[in-house]
């Protein structure tokens, strides 16, 4: 705001982002995060930093990002009853996203679905900033239970069956392949592997038409230049990418964590993509947090240098 030609400094960013994010909340939602997705000069948009530029009138457009306020606070409170001291909140999508994409996926547009036991988070990003966040009802542990329920069996066994024998293609299974059920009553017995498949399958068919009709509300189904990366223990499943690739018509991979120095191998696997994102986000956060107080404390010196 204002008339008067200047660089635009950095209260000049926060105060853009302040005037952009206080829009009306519905009650019990709180802000997660603030996401600028680009700042507009004099009517030119599309800029991702404009500390240093020349111009009269700085906006914004922020993506926010909301959680139930309650809901946070238990979180909260669960973890400092476990003796940990929470510094930080972070939506599990973003947390993975930080662990899984690459700088090109952020700029040409990609969709990251971490998916859970019970969730699935969704991320989407394009031109390097943050253009949609959602969660979806729907996570690995309904496969589970469809097992469960379709081979009368307990949701332990369908756990063990479903990552032992699971997969989400009914083609991709030998026909002719028998699996043992009921092994953890009295009544063991065999069943086609392809059983499972027809099982699992909807299911997955679900997750994905959820996935793509919420792109589509969201206006990002046609952002995604490189496709989707699909991470969190659900992705594990075989078969979860093809059904990605055919409702989605982009390519998809799974996202397993970048390795950082000195961390045992085991945890490059997806379901740790968000707990290693969270790492590298609060890393970078602090960082950047130390390089503004820096770039404070310098200035400062310089204006008391001045006056000497
Ligand atoms: N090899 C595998 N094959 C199929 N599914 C798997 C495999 N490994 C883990 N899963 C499933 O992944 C889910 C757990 O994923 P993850 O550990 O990412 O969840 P979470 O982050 O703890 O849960 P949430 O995000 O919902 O809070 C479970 O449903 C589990 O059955
Ligand atoms: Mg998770």
């Amino acid at each position: 705001m204002g008339s008067r030609m200047r660089e635009i400094t950095r209260e000049e960013v926060r105060a853009a982002v302040d005037r952009a994010r206080s829009v009306a909340l519905p009650a019990d939602r709180e802000i997660l995060h603030l996401l600028p997705q680009e700042f507009i000069l004099d009517d030119t948009g599309g800029i991702h930093d404009p500390i240093g530029m020349v111009g009269t009138r700085l906006e914004v457009n922020l993506h926010l990002s909301t959680c139930s306020g309650g809901a946070a606070q238990s979180v909260v409170t669960c973890a400092n009853r476990a003796g940990l001291e929470v510094t930080d909140t972070i939506f599990e999508g973003i947390a993975a996203a930080e662990s899984v994409l690459s700088a090109d996926e952020r700029e040409l547009g990609v969709c990251v679905a971490d998916i859970g036991a019970s969730t699935t988070e969704l991320a989407v990003f394009f031109e390097g900033a943050v253009a949609h966040t959602a969660v979806l009802p729907l996570g690995g542990d309904h496969f589970t239970n469809d097992l469960a329920v379709g081979l009368h069996v307990s949701t332990e066994e369908a756990e063990q069956l479903k990552l032992n024998y699971g997969n989400c293609v009914v083609t991709s299974v030998p026909s002719l392949n028998e699996v043992e059920v009921g092994s953890d009553g009295d009544a063991p017995r065999l069943v086609r592997q392809r059983f499972l498949a027809e099982i699992l399958e909807p299911r997955a068919r679900e997750l994905f038409t959820m996935l793509r009709d919420n792109l589509r509300s969201g206006g990002v189904l046609e952002a995604l230049g490189t496709g989707c990366v699909l991470t969190g223990g659900g992705s594990k499943l075989p078969g979860m990418l093809e059904h990605a690739e055919s409702l989605l018509r982009v390519p998809a991979r799974v996202g397993s964590p970048v390795p950082l120095s000195r961390m045992p191998g085991e945890l490059a696997s997806p379901e740790f993509a968000a707990v290693i994102g969270m790492l590298l986000y609060t890393h970078r956060t602090q960082v950047r947090r130390a390089n503004e107080e820096m770039g404070l404390k310098d200035k400062l010196k310089s204006i008391f240098a001045g006056s000497i």
